[in-house]
């Protein structure tokens, strides 16, 4: 039974260690399908997701991350993807430059959630060099790389709640 989304939200936590048990293939499918049911500008869902598996595979992925190296313990990373040219047919330069990379955070964040509630852990990972995550996966040019999300159960308790800005700081109401 996966957990309410508000204790989901607030539970989340990126997670760097992780057991190397396996994920469920259900799991995974739901995980998956909680991103792609993501928001999206004109519905267009520019997003593509290459759910890797393989060490070896990981430990690319890991490297490109400038050394990342705790990456490559996680069972499963996801390479976020998005095509801005699907974005661009509708909807132009702010479809390009905005839609398309706002389109598949959404993703991004519906997944780590997702991850949450069945009570995986998961980090999204953007320090990566965009050209060479294309070589490792062989990826369309018509494809940018994003995100790295990786998942898997955590080992170890979850590090110290971050600092938060007071809600205050960053809310203005206009009545
Ligand atoms: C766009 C973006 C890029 C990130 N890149 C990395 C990364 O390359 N490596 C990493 O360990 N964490 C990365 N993170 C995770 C953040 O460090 C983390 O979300 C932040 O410190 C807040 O901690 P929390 O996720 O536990 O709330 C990234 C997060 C975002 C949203």
């Amino acid at each position: 039974m996966a957990k309410d989304v508000i204790e989901t939200i607030r539970e989340r936590a990126s997670i760097r260690e992780y057991k190397s048990q396996e994920i469920p293939e259900e799991t995974l499918h739901k995980i998956l399908e909680a991103a792609h049911l993501a928001p999206s500008a004109g519905n267009i869902q520019p997003w593509e997701f290459f759910v890797i598996k393989n060490q070896a595979k990981i430990e690319e992925l890991a490297k490109v991350a400038y050394g990342q190296e705790w990456m490559a313990e996680a069972p499963v990373v996801v390479v976020v993807c998005t095509n801005p040219e699907l974005s661009a047919a509708k909807y132009g330069q702010r479809g390009e430059e905005l839609y398309a990379l706002q389109d598949a955070s959404a993703a991004i964040e519906n997944m780590l959630l997702a991850a949450e509630g069945y009570d995986l852990g998961s980090c999204w990972v953007g320090a990566f060099d965009e050209e060479k995550v294309k070589e490792v996966l062989d990826l369309s040019a018509k494809l940018i790389p994003l995100a790295f999300v990786t998942i898997g159960y955590s080992q170890g308790d979850k590090e110290e709640v971050r600092p938060q800005k007071e809600l205050d700081e960053v809310i203005t109401i206009i009545n």
